[in-house]
Order: C-alpha cells, then structure tokens, then sequence
C-alpha cells in the first residue's frame, strides 16, 4: 500500500491521525507503518458503534440436561462418546490467548503455578485432566491450542519444556489469534509507537475463523474431525473430550452444547445461559436485569440458575455453516499506553477500548445449545483473580477437595 492509497483508505473511515507522524519516520518505519495499515480490516471495525450498549433481546430461561439427568444417562452417553473419540471425530480446543490481566501476570495464565509444594501449572492441571480420557479412550485426540501475538512464543516453550505434558507432541498444534485495534474513547485508532497502530488480540469469539485460517483448518479436514471441545484455560477443574459430555451431546442431535453449573447466588459473576429473543444465548452477569438476576421459582431456586464454564461442544459442520457471519465486536474499556501529543502515554486510568469478539456470541448463531449440568465442586474452579471469589485460593482449595496434589 502506498501513502496515497493509505490517506484515501483512512480519510474514508476518520482515522487519519495514524497518519500525523508519517514525515518524521524514516523509509522502513513508513513502510511498516503502510504495511500495518493495510492489514487492518476496516470494514470490520467500521460497524463498531463506540456510544452504544450491546442491546440484550428478549431474555427467557433455558434447559438443561440436570445432573439426574445425565447420571440416568451416564452408561449409554459414554459409550457414544467414547467412541466418538476412538474414531477421531472429536478435537479439543484451548482458549489460551488472554492476557490474565486481573491476576497481573506477565507470562501465560496457563503457566500460572497453582501448585503448593510442587510445581503445577494451569495447562499442567488441564492436561492431566485430558490424559484421563486418553486413558480411558486408547487414543490421544488432536489438541488445538489458541495463542496470541503477546504470548504465542512463551505458551509453546512452556509446553516444550515441560514435555507436552506427557501428551502426544504430534497431536498438538499451537496457532495465533487475530489482532484488532484499540480506540480512543471517541473511536479514533491509538498509535503505540509512531509508526505502528496498538493491536491487541481480538477476543476469544474469533477461535475458529483464526483457526480455519492457520494450518489447523487443514488438519480437522484432513482427521476427519467432526466435534470441537473449546474450552477456557483458567479453570482448573475443567474435564475436557469428557465422553459423558460428548455422548450426551451426540444423542440430542443439537449442533452445540455447554456445560453448566448451578449458580451459588444471584450475583455470581458468571454468564448464564438462557434464551435470547427465543433462541440459547449466554447472557453476562453485568447484561441481565437485577428483576431477572434474582427470579426465583416457588421452590427459592434461582430460574436464570446455569453459569457457563466456558466448555463447549460444537459440531464443525454447523460452525462451517455459520461462519460467514460476522460475530459482533465487544467494547473493552482497557488502559491503554499509546502516543499522545507525540510522547508515550502510560494512563493510570482506562483511556480507551480493545475490541473483542466473545465465544459465546458463537452460540447464539449456532442456532440451539443443550446445556449439560455438571457438578460445581468437581468441575469448576476459574482461576480469575489472587485472591477472593474465583482466584487462587478458591482454585487451590478445590483442587485439595479433588484429590488432587498440589
Ligand atoms: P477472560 O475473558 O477471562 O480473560 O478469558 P483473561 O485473559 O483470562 O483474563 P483477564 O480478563 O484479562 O483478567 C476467558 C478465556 O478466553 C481466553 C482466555 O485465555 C481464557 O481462556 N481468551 C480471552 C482468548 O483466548 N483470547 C482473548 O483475546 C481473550
């Protein structure tokens, strides 16, 4: 791209302010700067409405397969599922491109050492859970694990050095997700240096187009891979390729499904899945209205009860179906260090936006999702903060109560 067509490119869209340090950069850092240019997509972000609130449909509870449920089931949904995983039709896919910022780390969230008396990391506590199933099933299923820009090289030397966690090695295979750029609080992309707009990953909704595009489209194509078990790296109780899951999941014939627990109270800070103008959604806790938050039925259960765990099964053909449309972008109101007045800015407050796209818009356009109950105390520690609610301490404590050495 040259400076004429980057001027017209800008001018179109308002953002022409990447352009004020042009003649004070030298010939490689004008290119760079073209270059990063043409590689944003604008027509993308053009449609991002920076003065609006995401506007929530019409919410109504969902179902959910109960824990009676699927223990009624259990024998006949592992069966399916084991089998499932026997002939390679199901991959599991790691969310690892987050940057952890509430715990303030400076590595990869799933390098975080949640041991005590010896050295276990999140991915470490993942895999160990994944290996079960190896061992149950015979085989090892393919393992997709999404990084991003910020943390790609620290995530695949971790798992080099720690030897894949005794996992198949070839069965593992690491991508990068997007990146979009952060905005000023009125939408005009910020500069991180003088030549280089901030880009920052775009979110965990865009998994599978990042995926379909990096060699990995390939390798689902090529295995036959028919199911996609995504699934959060800060859980460390989380069962992944769980056969009872993926039977169950199997058997109702819907393209998506996700794993639940019961909410502890009202206010839990956890998405929950409902119904959104009549078909599933996941809801964030911060876009349901307090009336609905606190429904409750006329036992005193909570009727907007199943948090997400961040787990799901989607079938690849529905995903490929769907994939034309555009997931929405997501405002992230962010501290953001940027150029201002021709000097690096470091703010101590949130001084714009990063874009994102979320796994769970995903499911709306799937079009159906089963919710399948598991059990809180053995499947779901999120790892968010140090310390209080979801953090460390919490993880820590369940993982003792699971057994589990730490
Ligand atoms: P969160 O939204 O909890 O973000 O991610 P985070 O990065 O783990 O933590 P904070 O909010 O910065 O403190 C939920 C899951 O989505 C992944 C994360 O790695 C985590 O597994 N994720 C998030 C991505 O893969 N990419 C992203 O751009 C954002």
């Amino acid at each position: 791209m040259n400076l004429d067509a980057a001027k017209a490119l800008l001018e179109k869209y308002g953002q022409t302010q990447l352009l004020d340090y042009y003649g004070e950069l030298d010939e490689e850092k004008k290119a760079e700067l073209l270059s990063a240019i043409s590689q944003i997509d604008f027509t993308a972000i053009s449609g991002v409405d920076f003065h609006a609130e995401r506007q929530v449909g019409e919410i109504s509870p969902a179902d959910a397969l109960s824990l009676a449920e699927v223990e009624a089931g259990r024998e006949e949904f592992e069966k399916i599922g084991l089998q499932a995983i026997r002939s390679g039709k199901v991959a599991a896919v790691l969310l690892a491109g987050g940057q952890g910022t509430r715990l303030g780390l400076d590595a990869p969230k799933g390098t975080f050492n949640i041991g005590v008396n010896r050295e276990l990391s999140i991915f470490g506590c993942q895999m160990n859970n994944l290996l079960q199933v190896v061992e149950k099933a015979g085989v090892y299923p393919h393992l997709f694990v999404m990084t991003s820009t910020v943390n790609h090289e620290q995530t695949t030397e971790f798992f080099e050095r720690n030897a894949y966690f005794g996992y198949d090695a070839s069965k593992i295979h690491f991508y990068v997700q997007k990146t979009a750029p952060a905005f000023s609080f009125d939408g005009k992309i910020l500069l991180e240096q003088k030549h280089k707009p901030v880009l920052t990953p775009n979110g965990n909704g865009g998994w599978y187009s990042s995926l379909k595009e990096a060699e990995c489209g390939r390798i689902i194509e090529e295995a036959g891979i028919e199911w996609l078990n995504v699934y959060g790296v800060d859980n460390v109780l989380q069962k992944i390729c769980d056969p009872v899951f993926i039977g169950a999941t199997l058997k109702s014939g819907l393209a998506c499904s996700g794993k639940v627990v019961r909410k502890v109270s009202a206010e839990e800070k956890v998405g929950v899945l409902c119904k959104e103008d009549g078909l599933p959604s996941v809801v964030e806790y911060f876009e349901m209205p307090t009336v609905k938050k606190t429904l409750k039925d006329a036992d005193g259960k909570l009727i907007y009860c199943f948090g997400v765990t961040l787990n799901y099964l989607f079938s690849v053909k529905k995903l490929d179906e769907v994939s034309a449309n555009k997931l929405p972008y997501h405002l992230a109101t962010k501290k953001i260090s940027c150029i201002s007045g021709g000097e690096v800015f470091v703010p101590e407050e949130p001084n714009g936006y990063k874009l994102e796209c979320l796994a769970v818009d995903l499911v709306k356009l799937m079009g159906s999702c089963l919710g399948v109950e598991v059990e809180r105390e053995k499947e779901f520690a999120p790892v968010k903060n140090m310390t209080g609610a979801d953090s460390v301490d919490t993880a820590r404590a369940l993982l003792i109560k699971n057994g589990v050495e730490i």
